[in-house]
Parts: C-alpha cells; structure tokens; sequence
C-alpha cells in the first residue's frame, strides 16, 4: 500500500492548479442514465472515485470514451469524458459495487425516473457515521415511486412512472437533493421541493440537467421547481472547480507560510471557509485566474467554525481546518453538525504533537507552538489530507499510510504541493 512521506517545515509558493470537483462529477456521471443520448462532461477529474464509478456505470449499460489522454496515463487530468447510456441493460446496483462508494446509490433516481425501476443495495456502514437513506426513501415515495426493502436491497417501482409532487425534505441533503432533481426531471408534471441542498454541486448538476433539456429552477437556493420532461438529450457540461480542494491548498498555505495562487477556482463557492482563514491571519484575495492565498511570518489566530450545510462552513474543511488550528496561539473550539463520528484525525493530529479534547461534537483544539512527525494513519479521505497539512508544518518526517484514501479525492496531491516547495513524496510499496 503506497503511504505518503513528508518533511515539514517548507513555506509553500508558486501555483496550484484546482481540478474539476470530485463531488460536482459523481451526480453529473451519473446523470448520463437518464438519458440514451451521450453527455460530454469536461474538466472530469482523475480520482479513484471517479474511476469506481465509471466501473459501476458500466455494469448498468453506460459506455464511455475519453478524448485526449488516456484513463491511466500520466498528465490525464482535466479530461472529457463521453457517457453514453444507450440502454440500461441492468437496474441492479449490487451489494459489492454500491458498498465501495457511498454516492453510486444515487443511481436510484435516474433508474426510476427511466426504466421505472430499481433495485439497489443499501450502502452500509460508512467511516464517517451511520449514514442513513430515509430521505431518499420518503423523497422517491412523494413522487409515487412504492419502496420496499428485500435482503438489504431498495426496491423501487414506479409503473407507470414518476409524478411530480411537493416535498419538504425533514433535513438537508446534498445526496437527496441530488436524486429527486433528477428523478423529477422525467416525472409527469410539476415537483417543488423543499429545504433543498444549496451546495454548489446542486446548482451545477441542475445546469448541466437544463443543457439535456431538462425545465429546474432555483436550484442553489432553497426552493426547486421543477417542470418534468417527456426525455433528455445529451449535453455538454463542465465540472464547476473542486472547493473542497481550493479550501485543503488555502489551509495548507495558511499553516506553512508563503504565496500561493489557486489557479482555476473561484471564492464564491467557499466563501464561509475564506472567511475563517482571513480571521485566522491569512491574506486571501480574488485574483483574475484564481485566488491568491498568503501568510507572512505572523503567527495563526485561534477561530471558532461550526460546520453546516451551504452556505455554512463545510464539514469536508473541517479536519483541514482543526489541523491549522494546532498551530494557532489560543484555543479554538470546533464543532460538527452534519456527521457524528468524523473526528477520527484527532487522535492522529494528537500523535504529531496538537492539543485537542473531545467533547460530543464539540472539539477543543489548544494551539501548540510546535508539531512533531510521526508515522500517522487515516480512515477517510479528508481525515487524511488534514493529516498532510499538519505534517507540511511538523519538524521532521511524517508518514501518511493508507494513501489511497487520498487519491480518493486529491488529484496529484504530492506533484501539487511539491512544485509549491513542499518535500512530498510517494513511497510506493
Ligand atoms: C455529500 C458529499 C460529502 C459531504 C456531504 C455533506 C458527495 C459525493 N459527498 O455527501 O463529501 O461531506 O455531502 O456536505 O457529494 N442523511 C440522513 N438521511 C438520508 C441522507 C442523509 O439522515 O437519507 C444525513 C446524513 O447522515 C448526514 C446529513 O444528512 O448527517 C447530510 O448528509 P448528505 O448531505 O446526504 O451527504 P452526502 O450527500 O452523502
């Protein structure tokens, strides 16, 4: 398994360039069921993730071609990639495919909304809480579709098909939000929903539905209206730039020091977590081709984060963010709404030296004026790269196992950092 090694204390400058979003091009993959038609997506980034669930589309019927590089080859980052979903030749997303990523269970609206049906593994257990589909469920029920559980399988009926209906979801839900667009895109009539999702990723898979012909309005507030379509067609659409990726490199330069341009990215789609690091000590500013990201010799305030739905501050930031805060001259309190249980790098960044107690969500971080590398371990894909941020400042080698939570979600992580000044290497094993 490849780990990652570390030698901290570089100040990071130069430019690094923000890919497409991971969480942006899982909904718009998936999206290609809807149609028999081909959806062009551009800016689709390379991650394992994406890699799963080009396999998992696959099984259900979804053909597809990359232009330019190839899956596989190096520097094929950035692609297009052309899905095409000629037929559906299998409704079923199995136990062992939908287990291996959480967002391939979304595949239930699209499948619904077009062959009528589909029976799809409940995703399990998850590292980061329980994770429950009780608002997909009640969501899919609101537009006539009936639900029954079998064997740990939803199975979904809609004959006849989908009816445009109102719902309020209880609770936001960015996945949820997700499959009742879609769903309701080809539903007969008109579905308002309520309490969506604001997140940037549901306003970008509602333009790329509209540019499939798709009626959606109002998606990125929350309230979505949405006229259903007799059929869609193909697109061309452009993943929205990763700001999950923008905020991890903003905190990485906050804690080392330095200069650095987010090449590709816009502020407006993190706002809250920009705001968090300007309370912190860091300069950020908008740039023409990006954001600019700088921090003189100044040493890092404490601030207080609360993570939240959209426009909030987002729990995918929140370890990143705890890690800086290791480092800042006070103490920080840091509190997690959306999942229970995703605290699982404190006892990591605890290893390399920080200060943090927990109390139910709430955890307290005591700035430390140093940290120390040891060899550290994560269980989930943000928990990691909060784990690299805190090595890039503690003295010493740090080792990062378990890589491939990383490459999960970061594309290139150690060829990005590096060419900021960073010493970031894969230990290939
Ligand atoms: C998406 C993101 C993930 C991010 C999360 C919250 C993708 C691929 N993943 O995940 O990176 O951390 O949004 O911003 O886009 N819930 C229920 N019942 C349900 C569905 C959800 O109770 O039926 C709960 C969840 O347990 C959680 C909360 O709602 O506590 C929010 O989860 P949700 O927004 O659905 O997260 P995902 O869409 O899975």
């Amino acid at each position: 398994m490849d780990r990652i090694r570390i030698r901290g204390g570089n100040t990071l400058s130069g430019t690094i360039p923000i890919s497409g979003a991971k969480n942006a091009a899982l909904p718009l993959m998936i999206a290609s069921l809807l149609t028999d038609d081909t959806l062009t997506l551009e800016n689709v980034p390379h991650l394992a993730d994406v890699e799963q669930l080009i396999r998992i589309l696959g099984n259900h019927g979804v053909d597809y071609t990359v232009s330019g590089k190839r899956l596989g080859q190096s520097g094929a980052s950035g692609r297009t990639i052309h899905f095409t979903a000629r037929t559906i030749i299998d409704t079923t997303a199995p136990y062992e495919l939908v287990s291996k990523m959480r967002a391939s269970f979304w595949v239930i609206g699209p499948l619904l909304a077009r062959m009528h049906k589909a029976r799809v593994s409940l995703p399990g257990g998850c590292a980061i809480g329980t994770r429950p589909v009780d608002l997909f469920i009640e969501g899919l029920q609101a537009l006539g579709a009936t639900i029954d559980i079998e064997s740990g399988y939803i199975v979904a009926e809609a004959k006849g098909g989908l009816k445009g209906a109102r719902y309020r979801f209880p609770k936001v839900s960015v996945g949820a939000t997700h499959v009742m667009m879609m769903a309701a895109s080809l539903a007969k009539g008109e579905t308002l929903i309520e309490n969506a999702a604001r997140e940037p990723e549901v306003a970008d898979l509602a333009a790329c539905l509209n540019a499939m012909g798709a009626r959606i309005e109002g998606a990125g507030t929350s309230t979505i209206r949405i006229q259903g379509v007799e059929a869609l067609s193909g697109a061309r659409h452009r993943v929205l730039p990763d700001r999950i990726e923008t905020g991890t490199y903003a905190m990485a330069v906050a804690m080392t020091g330095g200069d650095v341009t987010l090449e590709g990215t816009r502020s407006d789609l993190l706002q809250s977590a920009l705001d968090a690091l300007r309370a912190a000590g860091a300069e950020v500013t908008d740039v023409a081709n990006g954001i600019h990201v700088r921090r003189n010799g100044n040493g890092l305030q404490p601030v207080d984060v609360v993570t939240d739905p959209f426009p909030g501050f987002p729990t995918d930031l929140q370890a990143q963010f705890m890690a800086l805060m290791t480092r800042s001259s006070g103490v920080s309190n840091i509190t997690e709404t959306i999942f229970e249980n995703r605290f699982m790098h404190v006892q990591e960044l605890v290893r390399l030296g920080a200060r943090i107690s927990l109390s139910g969500q709430v955890a307290r971080v005591e700035g430390v004026p140093r940290l120390a590398g040891a060899p550290v371990m994560a269980t989930d894909l943000r928990a990691s790269v909060s784990l690299v941020i805190a090595g890039l400042a503690a003295e010493g080698e740090t080792i990062v196992n378990r890589v491939y939570h990383l490459d999960r979600g970061f594309e290139r992580l150690e060829e990005k950092l590096g060419n900021c000044g960073a010493e970031v290497e894969r230990l290939s094993s």
